[in-house]
């Protein structure tokens, strides 16, 4: 009896020891103020780039409406890419015209679905990874370009392909090399209230960046300023936008640039995308006003699939919808208003939140490639008590069909000081989680 007892008594001590250290080996602690919105859920990071079948030069109607619209898809960028034809520079316009019409069809889908398009005109061009003969005004002559540029504008004018139409000058050209203050003037002169985006980089803002910094100096010098800033943010390597956007905000103030809408239009790695990574990038993306585009990383025909990696193609059973997708649909219901959040210290884990009119909290939390335990601390909460809803998102691989969430069932929570606190110890280095938090009582 009495070993008993105190074997007993050791069991539950151990099992409080335990609880505790696993509340102290929290990695870190993200935070969710409900005090302040930072204005309406837009769904900003539900963008891709390529992605859709072309359809000759229509709409593609091949992948079921509602895998597009149920994640409240926004925007795509295409050009032609890793078609057989190999663009202008390669061939003229015999060869531009393929590539012109899968970029056609890519834009007749996204605006099937009230998306913005970002054209690709490096893709036209023909400057698609394979090495290519010229660039854009080399040497110094820019007698071809203009002639490229008078071709695309006549042909976008002709398709009505002006609404939503944003004209992505070049695609990174930080690491292909190429530099062209005064490339956008034939768009200016030929379409002149079209939005352009650039510079595209490959390498997000840095204030010890020299290509960085001699960008915002030659825009400022020849106002060519574009209407959207755009970058990548790419990999686990990369710094993230809470570090890349006060650098770019700086080197900005530096030229007295004016602030304008930022386009992050491509992001994540292709080991990055998964549940738990892509709630960090929404996370970092919401928190800053930018728009997100998942990056692609099919090739040839698998450039033009899928959704970015969203759905795939199961023998016999159609497009199906992996983790990540399951996690965009949840995504796309986190409407109301956004709250503010911070990530951790050791910028390794992330959360976005909303809160609808009828009080309803959620939040996403995910881990930036970690396995690792951390916290969440809500705060703002009225009430003494709430209920504490919990939902896994499970990750099988591009290609593995996952269903909706996992409930993990709801459990009420003190409030202490107008806050809880939540223990999240992800079950692997790519599962992201939610939490529904409602009856403030
Ligand atoms: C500029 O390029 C055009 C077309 O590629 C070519 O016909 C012309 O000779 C070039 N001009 C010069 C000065 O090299
Ligand atoms: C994440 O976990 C998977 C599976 O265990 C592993 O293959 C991968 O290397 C891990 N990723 C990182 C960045 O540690
Ligand atoms: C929550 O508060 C109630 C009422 O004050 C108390 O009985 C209960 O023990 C508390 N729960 C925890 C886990 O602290």
């Amino acid at each position: 009896m009495r070993t008993n007892t105190i074997s007993s008594i050791l069991l539950s001590c151990l099992t409080l020891l335990d609880a505790a250290s696993i509340r102290r080996a929290a990695k870190g602690v993200a935070t969710v103020d409900l005090s302040k919105t930072t204005g309406p859920a837009k769904f900003l990071a539900s963008g891709w780039i390529y992605g859709f079948p072309d359809n000759g030069v229509e709409a593609d109607t091949s992948i079921p409406t509602n895998y597009i619209a149920d994640i409240k898809f926004g925007s795509s960028r295409a050009g032609g890419a890793q078609t057989p034809s190999r663009g202008w520079v390669n061939g003229g316009y015999n060869s531009y015209l393929p590539r012109f019409k899968s970029t056609l069809s890519n834009y007749r889908t996204t605006r099937k679905y009230n998306g913005d398009f970002i054209l690709l005109v490096h893709d036209l061009w023909g400057a698609d990874g394979s090495s290519i003969p010229r660039f854009p005004g080399d040497n110094g002559n820019w007698t071809e370009t203009d002639a490229f540029l008078t071709q695309l504008a006549k042909d976008i004018k002709a398709n009505n392909m002006l609404d939503g139409l944003v004209l992505d000058l070049w695609n990174e050209p930080d690491i292909d090399i190429f530099w062209a203050p005064n490339y956008p003037s034939p768009y200016r002169k030929n379409l002149p209230s079209t939005i352009i985006s650039g510079p595209s980089a490959a390498h997000p803002p840095s204030t010890d960046s020299n290509t960085w910094q001699t960008w915002v100096s030659t825009i400022a010098s020849k106002n060519a300023i574009p209407d959207i800033y755009s970058w990548h943010q790419i990999g686990d390597w990369s710094r993230q936008p809470d570090a890349t956007i006060p650098d770019f905000n700086t080197l900005r103030s530096s030229q007295k640039l004016p602030e304008r809408p930022i386009d992050i239009n491509e992001y994540a790695a292709k080991e990055e995308q998964n549940p738990g990574n892509s709630v960090y990038y929404i996370a970092q993306l919401e928190r800053y006003n930018l728009r997100g585009l998942r990056a692609n990383w099919g090739s040839g025909s698998g450039l033009h699939d899928s959704l970015a990696d969203l759905v795939f193609k199961k023998s016999g059973a159609g497009y199906r919808p992996n983790g990540e997708w399951q996690l965009y649909k949840y995504y796309a219901g986190m409407t109301g208003e956004r709250v503010a959040t911070k990530a951790t210290a050791d910028s390794r884990f992330d959360v976005f939140a909303t809160k609808s009119a009828d009080g309803l909290v959620k939040v996403i939390a995910g881990t930036r490639s970690v396995k690792g335990q951390y916290d969440i601390q809500v705060k703002g909460l009225t009430g003494s008590s709430v209920s504490v809803a919990t939902y896994r998102f499970d990750w099988a691989g591009p290609a593995g069909e996952v269903g909706s969430p996992v409930a993990l069932g709801s459990r009420t929570v003190n409030v202490s000081g107008g806050l809880v606190t939540i223990s999240v110890d992800p079950a692997s280095n790519a599962t992201a989680y939610a939490y529904e938090i409602s009856g403030a009582k």
